[in-house]
């Protein structure tokens, strides 16, 4: 492990080698995920956690990815939590549901690249080389998204929407309906092995699903060997999720883990301190000082220009 300067205070930061390990993608593709980030991170967490709080818990990722004796996952998105109970209940025969979904993607006339090559999507892949199969799966699409906001209560749908809509996000309006149009993606086989691996991981764990403020989830005894990881939205970059986000809440969240600290809980928090258009974090900055800060690297996809840059993550923990 090397260690070397990162910020104006010359903080020592501890940089991490690069770790290859696999790590598993959960079904919900979220936006901002921490799988690819995992093996890094994970090695970071202590050893023999006993319960673990995944407090900005998202697609899941962070928990599917560490092990613990009790799971505790959380977002304030209740529609994403939803999903999460949604999922753990079919859980119970993964295969039946995925058999069952067959039939809803052919209902509505979409794409399913899982069972080979479509020779309609093959012609439109030469004429419209990054939107074909939103091309092929535009009206069936809609018609879905209809049938979902005239009845909330099919989640099915709704894990549906997840599946073909733009980037895999989940996005409501005022109204409450879901107002994503089609995406350039379908159901293959990456979507019925995360699901298999995710209702592994269910079958084999207990868990407990909040959707809570993250101040609310972790207002509670802790035990010996409690663990909590913290991802929360980067104040500095762009995310549907961000608009749940200012400076108000980053310092109130910093607050809260010093308190934390001062109890002796253990906790590590994923953040970004600069990013490549020049946006820097002070409010993180400053407060990091008091703690072991390593560095993670990581790839983002600008939202500007959809080109990958090389970008790093901060790991802050007081373990
Ligand atoms: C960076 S994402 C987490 C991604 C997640 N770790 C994963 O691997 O999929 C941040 C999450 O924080 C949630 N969030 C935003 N404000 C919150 C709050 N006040 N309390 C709890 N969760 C919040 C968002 O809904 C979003 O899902």
């Amino acid at each position: 492990m090397k260690k070397a300067p990162l910020n104006s205070e010359n903080q020592q930061i501890v940089i991490k080698k690069n770790i290859t390990k696999k790590s598993t993608r959960s079904p919900l593709f979220y936006v901002g995920d921490k799988y690819k980030l995992m093996p890094q991170l994970s090695e970071l967490f202590p050893k023999n956690i006993n319960n673990y709080f995944d407090v900005f818990g998202g697609g899941g990722s962070a928990s599917i990815n560490t092990k613990a004796k009790h799971f505790y996952l959380n977002d304030i998105d209740t529609k994403v939590m939803e999903l999460h109970h949604f999922l753990m209940e079919k859980s119970t025969n993964i295969d039946q549901f995925i058999f069952d979904m067959r039939f809803l993607i052919q209902e509505y006339g979409l794409s399913h690249s899982e069972l080979g090559p479509n020779i309609e999507i093959e012609k439109l892949k030469k004429e419209f080389k990054k939107t074909y199969f939103a091309k092929y799966n535009k009206t069936g699409y809609l018609k879905l998204r209809s049938d979902y906001n005239n009845n909330k209560e099919r989640t099915e749908l709704l894990y549906l929407l997840l599946i073909y809509g733009f980037n895999h996000m989940i996005r409501f309006n005022r109204k409450g309906d879901f107002n994503l149009p089609v995406g350039n993606v379908d159901w293959n086989a990456n979507v019925s092995s995360a699901l298999t691996e995710y209702a592994s991981w269910v079958n084999k764990n207990e868990i407990t699903l909040t959707s809570l403020d993250f101040e609310d989830m972790i207002k509670r005894n802790f035990e010996n060997n409690d663990f909590i990881y913290l991802d929360p939205p980067y104040l500095i970059r762009f995310s549907e999720y961000n608009k749940l986000w200012n400076e108000e809440h980053e310092q109130r969240l910093y607050q809260v883990l010093d308190e934390l600290d001062n109890k002796g809980v253990k906790w590590g928090v994923s953040n970004m301190v600069n990013d490549h258009q020049g946006n820097h974090n002070y409010i993180l900055e400053n407060w990091m000082k008091k703690y072991q800060v390593y560095q993670i690297k990581s790839n983002y996809i600008s939202h500007f220009d959809n080109t990958i840059k090389d970008t790093y993550d901060v790991y802050i923990t007081n373990v």
